[in-house]
């Protein structure tokens, strides 16, 4: 069945991003990614093509309605309905609340949350005709417990486990999960670019004493969108070391 499932991953050329559209190749999905700056686009695409995956890319700036709209369409004429969707795609602009700006506080809520409204909003109702679809949120740590430097960003991600306690209760009967993954530090850019000093000392808060794999992140992703899991809904799934347990 996994065959014939077409999986949407926004945000596929980070480090994130790109070991889920692995693994859910490798796990015998049709996989499809989204992007945001060409350039970076163009150079996946060659690695992913003589690595041995056959993926393709869609542009679409997933902060903006519109555009998340235009390009869901365009993926559903030339490739097929979208059965999983993982909104995964975010960005930080840490800095303490008192030298936040209000274009980084904004920045962050579209493309980290109204993203997911705004990709969500778009691929629901076919999941829902079609009786099948799993929504997959990927969310932080830090949403969950805060952190010093990411008002905007753990604003965000919070909301996304909102976002999917709700919409998991709105189309639970119609054989669509909405869950939410909440990964620690991983080792991305996103997180090799945080101050060394700082890192040091957030990985020795971790009782695993490391960073966590992108793959270990990908695996969940690839759990949740099984066909097995239709019983999981509205749930967050730490993957984060042991640095938050409750
Ligand atoms: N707790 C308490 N106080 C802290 C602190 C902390 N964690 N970090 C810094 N401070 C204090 C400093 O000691 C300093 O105090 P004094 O003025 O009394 O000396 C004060 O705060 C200011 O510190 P800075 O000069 O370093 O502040 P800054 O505004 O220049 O930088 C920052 C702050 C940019 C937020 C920096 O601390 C930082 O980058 N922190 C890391 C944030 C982080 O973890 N981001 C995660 C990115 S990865 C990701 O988000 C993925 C994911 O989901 C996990």
């Amino acid at each position: 069945m996994n065959s014939k499932r077409t999986v949407l991953v926004t945000g596929a050329t980070g480090g994130l991003g790109t070991a889920m559209c692995k693994k859910l190749h490798q796990d015998g999905y049709n996989v499809v990614g989204n992007y945001h700056t060409k350039e970076k686009a163009d150079k996946w695409l060659e690695q992913m093509k003589s690595d041995g995956f056959d993926i393709k890319l869609f542009y679409g700036d997933v902060s903006d309605f519109n555009s998340a709209a235009n390009m869901i369409k365009e993926i559903e004429e030339k490739v097929g309905s979208i059965d999983t969707l993982v909104n995964n795609a975010g960005i930080t602009r840490d800095s303490r609340l008192i030298n936040m700006k209000p274009e980084d506080w904004n920045l962050v809520i579209n493309t980290n949350l109204n993203s997911v409204f705004n990709c969500t909003k778009n691929v629901i109702q076919g999941m829902i005709d079609r009786k099948f679809g799993r929504i997959i949120n990927i969310s932080s740590v830090n949403g969950q417990r805060g952190q010093f430097g990411q008002t905007n960003y753990s604003a965000a991600k919070a909301g996304m486990h909102g976002f999917t306690k709700s919409l998991a209760m709105e189309v639970a009967k119609s054989g669509v999960t909405v869950n939410t993954i909440s990964p620690g530090y991983i080792g991305t850019d996103m997180v090799m670019a945080v101050p060394e000093k700082v890192l040091n000392q957030i990985v020795a808060q971790v009782p695993l004493g490391r960073l966590g794999g992108t793959h270990e992140v990908a695996h969940l992703v690839s759990f949740l969108a099984s066909e097995e899991t239709s019983f999981i809904t509205g749930a967050n799934y730490s993957i984060n070391g042991g640095q938050h347990v409750y």
